[in-house]
């Protein structure tokens, strides 16, 4: 079985035949070759117990795209509402027949508990779990940073300089971006209030600051990230207007950057907290993009787990494994 659970899991290898596979898969969606055929006769599930619009509409697309039959399971409407477990929701996918199940849950560790257990037999893709992991996020971030930062050139983003800001404490997406990034040979530095920086920060691969001013001027893209009050205990949140005045982007901040410097954002987006509008409209900024990309990067890892290969001229086999 093989599964994507965690960014920590790859390998600088892994993760450029992943972002490499994208990029082919993304030149032929540009060649209008729209279809492929590998997963003609695989069924792939999208478990989604939260919500969700850029992932599940992704993997949704990426999945037609490659001919795969899709089944989407949201905890609202199902059985889950009259208390069924996430055993017996996964055994009764199974005996659907699920290839591949593309799982979104609350709970950190929900995807791995899948991977492990002997409730499925395809392969598990995590979509978001809790505040552990985001993968295909991650791989999308850096999909979109090397198109601009390495146009033509290296494979990987060494020496390249990432600020992620915001809600580091409740963000899947800091977590695997922090993992794959270093594993590409970034620098990260998070940059954050106190109340939202994990316990044990300092054991991260990256380094921490409190200064978002002092920070802009040497970044080669920065990640704002939405403080989750969803996570969150109401009496730690901060108030808009102080959080957006010490940790909001805006276009003074903006002037800043360096002029290659990106802006970028996984979504959804406060506009007015810690992304002005007038930055999250510039033509800087790659939120829309990044969900572009999104597709293309959740065809690469399902083609890679499911099997098949594409041929130069564009048509693919459905080679299983
Ligand atoms: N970036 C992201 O995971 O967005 P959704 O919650 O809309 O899927």
């Amino acid at each position: 079985k093989r599964h994507l659970v965690s960014a920590a899991d790859l390998s600088r290898d892994d993760a450029l035949l992943i972002l490499d596979t994208a990029e082919e898969l993304a030149q032929l969606s540009g060649r209008a070759v729209k279809k492929l055929p590998t997963l003609r006769g695989r069924t792939v599930v999208n478990l989604f117990f939260e919500d969700s619009t850029r992932t599940k509409t992704s993997f949704e697309v990426a999945e037609k795209r490659l001919s795969a039959d899709v089944i989407n399971f949201s905890a609202k409407g199902s059985s889950v509402s009259k208390g069924e477990s996430l055993k017996d929701t996964a055994l009764t996918l199974q005996a659907m027949g699920a290839d591949a199940v593309v799982i979104r849950h609350h709970a950190s560790g929900a995807p791995a508990r899948l991977a492990d257990s002997d409730w499925l037999h395809g392969s598990v893709i995590n979509a978001g779990d809790g505040t552990h992991e985001h993968p295909t996020q991650a791989l999308l971030d850096a999909f979109t940073m090397r198109r601009h930062l390495n146009p033509g050139a290296g494979r990987d983003l060494a020496g390249r300089k990432v600020a992620i800001v915001g809600d580091i404490l409740h963000s899947r997406v800091a977590r695997s971006n922090v993992h794959l990034l270093t594993t590409l040979g970034a620098e990260v530095t998070f940059v954050a209030p106190p109340t939202l920086l994990p316990i044990g920060i300092e054991t991260w691969p990256c380094q921490v600051s409190y200064d978002l001013d002092a920070v802009l001027p040497k970044v080669d893209a920065v990640m704002m990230l939405r403080v989750q009050r969803e996570r969150m205990n109401a009496a730690f949140f901060p108030t808009e207007r102080e959080y957006s005045r010490r940790y909001g982007l805006n276009g003074l901040r903006l002037a800043t950057m360096p002029e290659h410097a990106i802006v970028m954002h996984p979504g959804p987006m406060v506009r007015g907290m810690e992304i002005t509008a007038d930055v999250a409209d510039s033509p800087r900024c790659t939120v829309v993009e990044q969900v572009a990309n999104g597709v293309s990067v959740r065809m690469a890892v399902l083609y890679l787990l499911l099997g098949g290969a594409v041929f130069a001229d564009g048509s693919a086999d459905s080679a299983r494994t």
